[in-house]
């Protein structure tokens, strides 16, 4: 008999997202019956950053109308699903709560199964949703607003870290330098449109803890040395081009170069790459690159799968619930708590 559909919640941040997911371990990719999305950039755009208790407040006004979108868009009633997912962290308590006791009740109501997700695990299988996913054993690099990680993924569910950042996450450090030049939250995306426009060559900076052995990072000296070389400048629109090229330049130069020395270590052939800075178009092209000239494949998940949404918490919640792992009644949130 074919499983029924999983109800995916996703909560955790500014993002509003919902998905329906019939997850068969022969077609992955193949299941996805609909995902919808609110997002709140609008909302803190004036705070120039994510105010906690807004997001907590827009999440319950947005969640049970994006599920009956989603519902709608299946041709599905409540009653057709087989167990709810949703992220139990970690991220803002306020937020998680909001997708938890949602997805805890309404699992209650229906009797069926529920299960809190990491939300890191969620964007490591995210590249599973794609045709041609990749088999286990593989190298993902994880970097989001909240997180840079390399892991090492034996299995669904083995998880193995080979580094972490000792400070800002690359997501975090796109957006605080994009905000040290004054460009508008959320940052990240603006620096890399912006960087587009930038010359090759005006401006270089280093590349954070390639000369050293190991596979952490460290990102915030970086925004440093982007403050310094703003503030020395003209400040032309042409000169903070210039200067979002470079940066990106050594940030992807950082991650590729670790991503490399990941690979030769656990003797890997593949590449995963998810987050919501895998949607930056110029890491996509150097590790796809990197990758046919090394002989490692990468993976990716759709641009829109890269930053945070409902289809990766489902997967997540699916694959675990399959497992027959779920928990009891208590609504339970992490805002902290490691892959
Ligand atoms: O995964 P995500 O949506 O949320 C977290 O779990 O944090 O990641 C959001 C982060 C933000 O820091 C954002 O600036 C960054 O991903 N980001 C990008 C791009 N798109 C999103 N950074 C660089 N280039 C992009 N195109
Ligand atoms: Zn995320």
């Amino acid at each position: 008999s074919t499983p029924r559909p999983i109800l995916g919640i996703e909560t955790s941040c500014d993002e509003t997202g919902v998905a329906l997911l019939r997850w068969e371990p022969e077609q992955p990719g193949h299941g996805l019956l609909a995902h919808a999305l609110y997002t709140q950039v609008k909302l803190h755009a004036d705070y120039g950053g994510v105010v906690p208790e807004l997001a907590s407040r827009d999440h319950v006004r947005k969640l049970l109308p994006l599920v009956r979108e989603a519902l709608k868009e299946a041709e599905l009633t409540p009653a057709d699903l087989g167990g709810v997912a949703y992220t139990a962290g970690p991220g803002l308590v306020g937020a998680l709560l909001v997708g938890a006791a949602t997805g805890r009740a309404m699992a209650w109501a229906l009797g069926v199964p529920a299960i809190g997700v990491h939300h890191m695990e969620g964007h490591l299988l995210a590249p599973l949703l794609e045709d041609d996913p990749p088999e286990p054993p593989f190298v993902a690099l994880l970097v989001s607003g909240g997180h840079s990680l390399l892991v090492e993924v034996e299995a669904v569910g083995q998880y193995r870290i080979l580094g972490d950042t000792l400070d800002d996450a690359a997501g975090e450090a796109f957006d605080k330098t994009a905000k040290l030049m004054g460009l508008p939250y959320p940052g990240g995306p603006a620096l890399a449109a912006l960087a587009t426009q930038g010359r090759p060559g005006v401006f270089r900076f280093s590349r954070p803890m390639t000369d050293r052995p190991g596979l952490d990072f460290s990102f915030s000296g970086l925004k440093t040395q982007v403050l310094l070389a703003w503030q020395q400048s003209d400040q032309s629109e042409q000169t903070r081009a210039d200067i979002a090229r470079a940066f990106e330049e050594a940030i992807v130069d950082t991650l590729l170069i670790k991503c490399r020395r990941a690979l030769a270590e656990t003797g890997t052939k593949r590449l995963v790459i998810a987050g919501g800075v895998g949607a930056n178009r110029r890491l996509r092209e150097d590790l796809a690159a990197a990758g046919a000239k090394d002989g490692f494949k990468t993976y990716f998940p759709r641009l829109q799968f890269c930053t945070d949404n409902g289809a990766m918490i489902a997967l997540a919640g699916a694959i675990r619930l399959a497992h027959g792992q779920h928990q009891d009644e208590s609504v339970q949130v992490f805002p902290r708590w490691d892959l």
